[in-house]
């Protein structure tokens, strides 16, 4: 079972730790969770998720994600990306929806997004959502043999290999490459055209190998861990498919090193957090150089005109310059899609870092389980 998987059993090779491990491993793991599902002249496979589920994808009207934790954040970037290929929807923190009785749209299919497939609360949202009368499931899970893939009609493998780690690193980011390939098997017979989805498939294609330039920058990243060691707060900011991600980078550097993170949709700023700065409470801005880099610009220099400190993961051609408030860290270019999978990852090394800086057990962190399968 996968929740038994002996850690000993599991080399750690060289790496000093499994999360280190994981973390290096993403280049493959999402290679492998690519494999076969996608052609040499960037189309998606679509036969290679079964006849069954085929017919149920040309079905779908409507979508709802449950999730927790980590996986509810591949669900967040998910829901932007679906509805922008004009399918709607929500995705749902499991523990709240379990308890929620909401409208089911015509032909929705629910898709539980987890690591180990034992989660008890997307266990318990899934039978809510079969109660409700949603009618097609499908699982998003990393543990081949794990309960959720038995409830489920259909499971999408993530194949990310076994996650130690109680910080989920691997796991995550083969998730929203699963997404990706899920949005193009339903965004096909919506109109998606075949430039489009060569499009997405080239970025994805093209993934494993920026992923592996974006490993190179360990030892940059790993020289700002002295900054954060010795803070107790950190905000985090990000806007459209890059606030989940925001979110993430905070959850990592909570779970791991202990200090306090809060990640907000950059525009809230005004809204509260803005009180909160101060010199001893830097942000970091997930900024790639997108559509909202100019919405964002702006939060940046809210921020710095309260003498906020300011780390801000741009990638290249971001027209933000370092000066003694701010410090760009240029993280590989990436396309629109994946994009977000590689600042997770540049997020994933600082709070590594951070945490091996503390000193912390980061493989086991304090009050906390690899997988809650009590409510
Ligand atoms: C626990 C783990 C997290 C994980 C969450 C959901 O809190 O520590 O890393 O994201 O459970 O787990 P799942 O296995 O359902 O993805």
């Amino acid at each position: 079972e996968s929740i038994l998987i002996q850690p000993k059993l599991v080399d750690l090779a060289h790496y000093s730790h499994y999360m280190q491990k994981e973390i290096f491993e993403q280049g493959s793991a999402v290679a492998n969770t690519l494999e076969e599902r996608i052609t040499n002249n960037c189309m998606l496979e679509i036969e290679t998720f079964g006849e069954e589920a085929v017919e149920i994808f040309n079905q779908v009207e409507a979508v709802r994600i449950l999730a927790c934790g980590t996986s509810y954040y591949a669900g967040m970037v998910a829901r932007i990306w679906l509805e922008s290929m004009g399918i709607p929807c929500e995705a749902e923190i499991a523990s709240e929806f379990r308890y929620r009785n909401p409208v089911v749209p015509d032909n929705a299919l629910v898709v539980a997004i987890s690591q180990s497939g034992e989660t008890a609360d997307t266990l318990a949202a899934l039978n809510q959502a079969s109660k409700l009368g949603y009618k097609y499931s499908l699982a998003i899970c990393n543990s081949p043999f794990s309960q959720m893939t038995r409830v489920t009609d259909l499971v999408l493998h993530t194949r990310a290999g076994p996650e130690i780690s109680v910080a989920s690193t691997k796991a995550f980011t083969t998730q929203l490459v699963s997404l990706l390939l899920l949005m193009i098997a339903l965004a096909k017979r919506r109109g998606m055209t075949v430039d489009e989805e060569a499009e997405i498939v080239s970025e994805l294609r093209a993934l494993p190998s920026r992923i592996e330039a974006l490993l190179q920058m360990d030892k940059d990243i790993a020289e700002l861990s002295d900054y954060f060691a010795d803070k107790e707060h950190t905000l985090f900011l990000g806007r459209g498919t890059h606030y989940p991600i925001a979110l993430e980078g905070a959850l990592k550097l909570k779970e791991i090193s202990y200090i306090h993170a809060d990640a907000y949709p950059a525009g809230e700023l005004k809204h509260g957090p803005l009180a909160l700065i101060d010199a001893k409470t830097p942000t970091i801005a997930v900024a790639p150089n997108n559509h909202l880099l100019a919405k964002l610009k702006a939060n940046i220099q809210e921020v710095r005109a309260r003498g906020g400190k300011l780390f801000v993961f741009s990638d290249s051609g971001t027209p933000i310059k370092s000066d003694e408030l701010i410090e760009v860290i240029e993280v590989v270019k990436s396309g629109p899609f994946t994009s977000p999978i590689i600042h997770t990852i540049a997020l994933q090394l600082l709070a590594y870092h951070v945490a091996v800086t503390k000193g912390n057990d980061v493989d086991n962190p304090r009050n906390l389980a690899k997988s809650v399968t009590v409510e």
